[in-house]
């Protein structure tokens, strides 16, 4: 019979004495410490303490299946369908009204995002909260979000299996807000949701469909930080944009 269990219970007592309970659990792997308690069982043990996800490959094919909004965030913020999943902070799921008439699409949470779980709310979507507030709309009234909804590593483009493995979480938001009009925002959220691989300057400037709903691509926010010139397109879009809701 081995001895670890008895040493274990010694070491762990001591350490509780010495009021580092807390800093022994942290430090030690749930491995290490089946390994000392019960080296035979280590294997079957911490198979079954660890998370479903990361035994179980999961798809996006059943989100189809979810019926409202917190219910999709909840199964994002779980979501390990791709490895930006191991070194986010926070999912970035979206926000705003659930029955907004607009809904805003970025492309990728960047560092602020990631840290605070909210999308748009770097130097990028204080510049975005302007320009929506130039044609009417308050950032509560409509639903900002995002094609990816973790961070890529150093803000790095997107990678198609990343988009590939995120999109059915987009297609269900688009589908449970229902939105008169989306609002593509840069080259990625507009190339992905108009399944195109033209630039953003050819792809601006018109009234495309998404599943049938009224699209509008424009620059990136970020991009006017670097090239105030395009300010004056984003305005005409945003103002189609407007034109689009009015005859709605
Ligand atoms: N850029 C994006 O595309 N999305 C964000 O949420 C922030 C910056």
């Amino acid at each position: 019979m081995s001895e670890a269990p008895e040493l274990l219970r010694a070491y762990l007592r001591q350490r509780i004495e010495l009021g580092e309970h807390e800093i022994f659990l942290e430090t030690l792997a749930a491995r290490e410490i089946i390994e000392l308690a019960i080296p035979r069982f280590a294997d079957a043990a911490v198979a079954a303490v660890r998370p479903r996800a990361l035994i179980e490959p999961q798809t996006g094919a059943d989100l189809v299946a979810i019926g409202d909004l917190a219910d999709l965030r909840d199964r994002a913020l779980g979501c390990r369908l791709c490895t930006l999943s191991e070194t986010r902070n926070h999912v970035v799921f979206g926000e705003g009204s659930s029955t907004a008439d607009v809904m805003v699409v970025g492309e990728a949470p960047g560092a602020e995002e990631d840290r605070t779980g909210r999308p748009f709310v770097g130097r990028a979507g204080k510049l975005l909260d302007t320009l929506l507030a130039s044609v009417g709309f308050s950032r509560e009234a409509v639903y900002i979000c995002n094609v990816l909804k973790c961070r890529p590593p150093g803000n790095r483009n997107p990678l198609p299996a990343e988009i590939d493995a995120c999109d059915s979480y987009l297609i269900r938001q688009v589908e449970l807000v229902e939105p008169k009009v989306i609002l593509a925002c840069g080259t990625f959220a507009a190339q992905t949701l108009l399944e195109s691989t033209e630039a953003i300057g050819r792809l601006r400037g018109a009234e495309h469909s998404y599943h049938g709903v009224p699209l509008i691509p424009t620059y990136h926010p970020a991009a006017l930080l670097r090239n105030p010139a395009w300010i004056r397109p984003v305005w005409d879009d945003l103002q189609r944009l407007r034109t689009i809701l009015d005859g709605s």
